[in-house]
């Protein structure tokens, strides 16, 4: 199944490369960015010379040296490389000084290395350069989170959730490309759901202990016409990552209809939790970078679930909601759920990103003693 996605995307990079050279550059750099972060998941688990070959093939088609510069910083931002990768960009920049494409990666490299000031300063010199360019106000959101939230990402708190708890079963609503699918150890059944996502030639990611049991349906149509108890060939899940349709009332009937197949020390992971400011949680999204309302499910279940343990884990780029302590058999949600929706709707996203960490009851204790405090009885 590996060898699938390589090959996989290697179509992919010669797709963007021949987008590239009929003139539509977004596109091509969209297509590279989400090929590059995919090989270096691959890498990692030990595929090198396949990935390299498929790096080579950007590198190679790329117009100017400053693109290939561009190119090689990409490829290093996303292997973590940071101060290479500054370095590529720094020399491009050299060759075409006013290019918004290379401030706009440095920038994130400068993020990326903690050098907030220079990250800062470079977005403002891109807005000068290109005011009509939205990766400068998504740049200064991922900015501000990664000086509210720094430290590890939610994709490195995902897979220390599956080391603690090694789950039987693991299921993720909402799966994008794939990535935090694959996360999943050899002892775990993974079930994905997503209607748009839900197959395998839409993926970038496997995991590499065997492939999940995908769904191509909406959550509600999935809970609405299957049993989970048959899917995963047993009565109660081990761990579940809600990452669907970002309002508030999805992610709270995704908890309901989870929560019908926990036991009480079944965990419930929750994305987006945490929004940086108002505007990223609209309900109608206006910004690249976007969370919608779902933080609105960690005030409401503190409220009418006071017997859960919930906690958000401040981790970039849009916090991780935690809920154990789980009941089947508790109704409170589902008897109450159009009074609860509609009082939550009417409540306002806090202006200050400090009130947000209250509101959302924000984790203080460090990555090592978490299970500990909040996971008793884990395997690991
Ligand atoms: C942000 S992406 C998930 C990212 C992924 N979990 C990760 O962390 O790598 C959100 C996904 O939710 C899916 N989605 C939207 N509405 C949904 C629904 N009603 N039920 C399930 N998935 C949904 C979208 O197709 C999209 O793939």
């Amino acid at each position: 199944m590996i060898n699938y996605m390589l090959a996989k995307l290697e179509a992919q990079m010669r797709q963007s490369i021949a987008l590239q050279k009929e003139g539509n550059l977004p596109v091509a750099l969209g297509g590279y960015e989400l090929i590059f972060e995919a090989l270096h998941f691959y890498e990692v688990l030990g595929y090198s010379l396949q990935i390299k070959n498929i790096q080579r093939l950007a590198l190679a088609a790329q117009p100017t040296q400053e693109m290939t510069l561009y190119c090689h910083g990409l490829i290093l931002l996303y292997r973590r490389h940071y101060a290479s990768a500054a370095e590529a960009v720094k020399a491009a920049l050299l060759l075409t000084p006013e290019n918004p494409l290379l401030h706009l990666l440095m920038a994130r490299i400068h993020t990326a290395l903690g050098a907030y000031s220079d990250a800062h300063a470079t977005y403002e010199l891109l807005q000068e350069l290109d005011p009509t360019s939205s990766g400068t106000s998504d740049g200064f959101f991922m900015l501000a989170a990664e000086q509210e939230m720094p430290g590890d990402d939610y994709y490195i708190w995902l897979q220390r959730f599956h080391d603690w708890l090694k789950p039987a079963s693991y299921i993720e609503i909402g799966l994008g490309h794939g990535r935090s699918l694959a996360l999943a150890g050899h002892e775990t059944r993974a079930v994905g759901i997503d209607p748009y996502q839900g197959m395998w030639e839409r993926l970038n990611y496997v995991c590499p202990h065997g492939p999940a049991t995908l769904f191509p349906l909406t959550s509600d149509d999935f809970f609405a016409s299957h049993d989970l108890r048959e899917v995963i060939g047993r009565e109660t899940f081990d761990l579940a990552f809600i990452d669907g349709l970002h309002l508030f009332e999805q992610a709270l009937k995704d908890f309901i209809n989870l929560e019908r197949y926990a036991r009480k020390d079944s965990v419930i992971l929750i994305h987006d939790c945490l929004p940086i400011a108002p505007i990223v949680a609209k309900r109608a999204r206006c910004t690249g970078f976007w969370t919608g309302d779902v933080w609105r499910i960690i005030p409401c279940l503190k409220t009418f679930r006071p017997d859960l343990q919930i906690v958000t884990i401040p981790t970039k780029p849009s916090g991780l909601g935690m809920v154990t302590n789980l009941d089947a058999a508790s109704t409170v949600l589902a008897d109450n759920y159009d009074e609860i929706v509609r009082y939550y709707l009417s409540l306002n996203c806090p202006e200050s990103f400090a009130k947000q960490r209250v509101v959302c009851s924000v984790s203080t204790v460090d990555p090592e003693d978490f299970a500990a405090i909040f996971l008793v009885g884990t395997k690991g």
